[in-house]
């Protein structure tokens, strides 16, 4: 590879510390910063196909073959000493954390929609955001609690701005379907534990919500269809939605998935002939057309929360800080749609 090829997969990985890592994990921003500025590594990284090249890849492979090292020296060693483990690990795996505490950022939409709600989530890896009802909530000024279950709950805990219309109950849900690539099995210990190296080191908070999350999936079992979210398979789980309930399409830290600008705008489009409500939680480059409404200027390392095309709220990615922006940008009448 040429030196420009390294310079982009560098510059990956300063943006990565930037705009993530920075102020969540002092471990994966010291790490990846360390990484751009390291030929070996970055030669390393250059044997990998563009899409396998991510920081949170290389970052939880290593972890989960040799253990969260103490900084960069051990990263390195560890790295260097066995490329072809890691390498294989990388092509075998792809980044699917799957953060339940993004159901957060979600219920303050879910619970003004008309219930009861039939939920569709595509890019829902092991399910966990399908279960939004199921969990607790502390939002500092407002709590909601989880329903009585024999498994103890995580309570995800989200500081929301003033503004935020806060639930005062979970949703109605009757209904739950996931569609994934590559669906996680939440009763596979194995595939649990590389969900949980895909939680950052210094996590413990999010790492005992999501162990807390992953017993409830292994005994609901939602239902998860393998599939691409742009083929047959997502039009057959929209048909199959009960006519009684209000059907809600949504997913978080999906589309980025999707190389094409096109076909993202696609899939939105049939998401919204399909489904009454298609709501949206990425950061705000997957969907320019609607980001640009709120403005030219958006914060950085924050996804928009968009509910048909109306941009909601800004979120923080793992679902700990929520800015409500739906009533300011779009007017009471726009914003009725949401109650
Ligand atoms: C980063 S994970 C997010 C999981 C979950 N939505 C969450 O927020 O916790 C992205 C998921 O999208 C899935 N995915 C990516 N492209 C997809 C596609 N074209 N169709 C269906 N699922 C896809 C991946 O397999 C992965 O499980």
């Amino acid at each position: 590879m040429d030196e420009e090829g390294l310079a982009e997969i560098s510059a990956r990985y300063v943006r990565f510390a930037d705009a993530e890592a920075l102020g969540r994990s002092p471990l994966y921003e010291a790490l990846a910063r360390a990484v751009a500025a390291d030929r070996e590594t970055l030669g390393f990284l250059s044997t990998l196909p563009d899409m396998k090249r991510q920081p949170n890849l290389l970052l939880a492979a290593v972890r989960h073959l040799f253990g969260t090292p103490t900084g960069w020296t051990e990263f390195r060693q560890m790295l260097l000493a066995h490329p072809d483990a890691v390498r294989s690990l990388m092509l075998q795996r792809s980044t699917q954390t799957n953060e339940p505490g993004r159901c957060a950022s979600l219920l303050p939409v879910l619970a003004r929609l008309p219930q009861p709600l039939a939920l569709l989530e595509v890019g829902t890896s092991a399910g966990l955001c399908l279960m939004p009802d199921l969990y607790g909530y502390d939002y500092g000024r407002k709590a909601i609690r989880a329903p009585v279950m024999a498994l103890e709950p995580p309570v995800f805990r989200c500081s929301a701005s003033e503004m935020t219309p806060l639930p005062t109950a979970a949703p109605h849900v009757v209904w739950r379907a996931g569609l994934d690539l590559s669906p996680i099995d939440a009763s596979d210990p194995a595939q649990v534990a590389w969900l949980k190296t895909l939680v950052w080191p210094e996590q413990t908070e999010r790492l005992a919500n999501l162990q807390a999350a992953v017993k409830i999936a292994a005994t609901v079992k939602p239902r998860i269809v393998k599939g691409d979210l742009r083929g047959s398979e997502f039009v057959r789980l929209c048909s199959e939605a009960p006519k009684d309930a209000t059907l809600v399409v949504f997913h978080t830290a999906v589309l980025d998935y999707i190389s094409d600008l096109a076909d993202r705008e696609a899939f939105a489009e049939q998401a919204m002939r399909l489904a009454p409500y298609w709501v949206s939680n990425e950061f705000p480059r997957t969907f320019p057309s609607i980001a640009t409404r709120t403005g030219t200027s958006w914060p950085p390392g924050r996804f928009l929360l968009s509910v048909n095309r109306s941009p909601v709220a800004w979120t923080d990615p793992h679902g700990a800080s929520l800015t409500w922006i739906a009533d300011e940008l779009n007017g009471p009448a726009d914003a009725e749609h949401l109650r």
